[in-house]
C-alpha cells in the first residue's frame, strides 16, 4: 500500500519518491481519510483541468478539498467555474497579457537594480529574502494599487499564514491570526480607496471599484477576496522559483557555466526549475458529475487533487524527468496549470524570474551558496527554497545602471 498523505512530514519534506510510486503503481489514487483522489500523471492532470465534471466552487486548496474547510463566503475568481469566472478574469487579465507584460520589463529591471545595488557592494545576499521577495511584492503591490509602504508588511502576513510546523495539519491559530490581520488591513485600504472616489487609475483596485461583475458593482468583500488572491499568487511563487534556479544551477556547474556564458539561456533555466521543482505543488477541485479515469470511478462530492509537481516529473512526458537539464525545450508543462484556471500571471512570472536571474547572475556569476543558511519551505502547498544566502565578489553597480 502506498503511504501517501500530503500532510505527512515525509511528504512535505520530500514528495518525489511518493510521486514516482503513485505514477507507477496508482496514478488515480484514492485516500479514504480525505475522500479524495490524487492524480499524478501529466496527461491525466492536463485533461482533467479542462473537464467540466469538476468544480472549483467548493474550494481548490488542500485545506478546502482534503480537510473540507468551507471556501470563503465571497466569490473568489480562482474558485468560480465558467461562465461566472469570465467577468472577473476579463477584468483582471489586461496587465498580464504578453504585450502588457513586455511593457513592464523596464519597471521590473529598475526594481531589481534598485534592490541589488547596495547588496552587490556587500558581496552577500539572500536571493529570496533580500531580492526576489521584495521585488515580486513591490510589483504586485503596484499592480493592485497598494500604497508602496504597505505591500511588504502585508506580504509578511501572507508568509506567516502559510508557515507550517512539523506535524501540523491545515491552518493553526497563528496562521489564522495572520490571515485576519491581513484581511483587516486590506479591508481598511479598500474602504479608504472607495471613500476617496474613482481616480481613473488602471491598477486593480481602481478597476474593480468601477467595473461591474455578474451585472452589478463588486462589494468590498468581493474586492477584498480578489486582492487577497492576487497578493498571494503574485508574490509567493516567483521568489521560491528564483531561489530554486540559483540552487539547481549551483548543483550543476556545467549548466551554470553555459547559462552565464549565454544570457539568452536564463529564461530556459528558469523554466526548467519550474518544471523540476514546481513551487505550487498541488491544487484541487471537487467532483460534480460522476467520471471514470483509468477505470476508477470518481463520485460527486469527492475531492480530486492535481499533483502538478508530479505531472512535471512524469517520464512519459519528459525524458529523464528526474534530471535537471536547462537544454530541455518542452512543448508543454504543468508549471502554470492548464484549462479555465490556468495562471493569469504566467507571462509576468516568467518576466520577473528572467530579469531577477539575469541581473543577479550578471552581478554575481561566481556566487557560492552558504549551505548553512539554506531553508526549504515546509508545507503541503508551497515548495521550494525560501532562504538562499549566497556570497560573491563585491561589485559596485554605479549610477548609470539604476
Ligand atoms: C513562476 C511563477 C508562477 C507559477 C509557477 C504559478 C502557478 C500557477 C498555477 C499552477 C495555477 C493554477 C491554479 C489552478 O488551476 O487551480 C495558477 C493560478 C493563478 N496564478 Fe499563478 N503562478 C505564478 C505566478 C503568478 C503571478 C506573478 C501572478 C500574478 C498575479 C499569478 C496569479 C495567478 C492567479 C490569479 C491564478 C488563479 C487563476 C484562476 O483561477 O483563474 N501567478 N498559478
Amino acid at each position: 500500500m502506498i503511504a501517501y498523505d500530503p500532510f505527512s512530514d515525509d511528504v512535505m519534506r520530500d514528495p518525489w519518491p511518493f510521486y514516482a510510486e503513485l505514477r507507477r503503481d496508482s496514478p488515480v489514487h484514492y485516500v479514504e481519510k480525505y475522500d479524495t483522489w490524487f492524480l499524478s500523471r501529466f496527461e491525466d492532470i492536463r485533461r482533467c483541468t479542462t473537464e467540466d465534471v469538476f468544480t472549483a466552487e467548493r474550494g481548490v486548496t488542500p485545506e478546502m478539498v482534503l480537510l473540507k474547510q468551507p471556501p470563503p463566503p465571497e466569490p473568489v475568481f480562482s474558485m468560480l467555474d465558467m461562465p461566472r469566472q469570465r467577468d472577473y478574469r476579463r477584468m483582471l487579465a489586461p496587465p498580464y497579457g504578453r504585450n502588457a507584460v513586455a511593457r513592464l520589463e523596464p519597471r521590473v529591471r529598475a526594481l531589481v537594480r534598485e534592490r541589488l545595488a547596495p547588496l552587490a557592494e556587500r558581496g552577500r545576499l539572500d536571493v529570496y529574502e533580500d531580492l526576489a521577495d521584495p521585488v515580486a511584492t513591490a510589483l504586485i503591490g503596484e499592480l493592485i494599487g497598494l500604497p508602496a509602504d504597505e505591500a511588504m508588511p502585508l506580504r509578511r502576513h501572507v508568509a506567516r499564514f502559510f508557515a507550517r510546523k512539523p506535524g501540523q495539519v491545515g491552518t493553526s491559530e497563528e496562521n489564522e491570526a495572520s490571515r485576519i490581520a491581513l484581511m483587516t488591513r486590506l479591508g481598511e485600504l479598500i474602504a479608504a480607496r472607495r471613500a476617496a472616489g474613482d481616480d481613473g487609475g488602471d491598477d486593480h483596485l481602481s478597476v474593480m471599484l468601477r467595473t461591474p461583475v455578474e451585472g452589478r458593482p463588486m462589494t468590498d468583500g468581493e474586492i477584498l477576496a480578489a486582492v487577497y488572491t492576487l497578493l498571494v499568487t503574485g508574490a509567493e511563487v516567483v521568489p521560491l522559483s528564483v531561489a530554486n534556479t540559483i540552487y539547481y544551477l549551483a548543483a550543476h556547474p556545467d549548466q551554470r557555466a553555459a547559462v552565464i556564458a549565454d544570457p539568452a539561456a536564463v529564461a530556459h533555466a528558469y523554466d526548467e526549475s519550474l518544471r523540476f521543482d514546481q513551487p505550487t505543488n498541488l491544487l484541487g477541485r471537487f467532483v460534480r458529475d460522476p467520471v471514470t479515469i483509468r477505470g476508477r470511478k470518481l463520485e460527486p462530492g469527492q475531492g480530486v487533487m492535481f499533483l502538478w509537481a508530479s505531472g512535471n516529473r512524469d517520464e512519459e512526458e519528459f525524458p529523464k524527468a528526474d534530471v535537471f537539464d536547462v537544454t530541455r525545450r518542452p512543448k508543454r508543462t504543468l508549471s502554470f496549470g492548464h484549462g479555465a484556471h490556468k495562471c493569469i500571471g504566467e507571462h509576468l512570472g516568467k518576466l520577473e524570474g528572467r530579469v531577477l536571474l539575469e541581473e543577479l547572475l550578471a552581478v554575481a556569476p561566481d556566487y557560492e551558496i552558504d549551505a548553512s543558511g539554506v531553508r526549504r519551505a515546509y508545507g503541503e502547498f508551497l515548495h521550494g527554497y525560501e532562504r538562499m544566502p549566497i556570497e560573491f565578489a563585491r561589485a559596485s553597480l554605479g549610477e548609470s545602471r539604476g
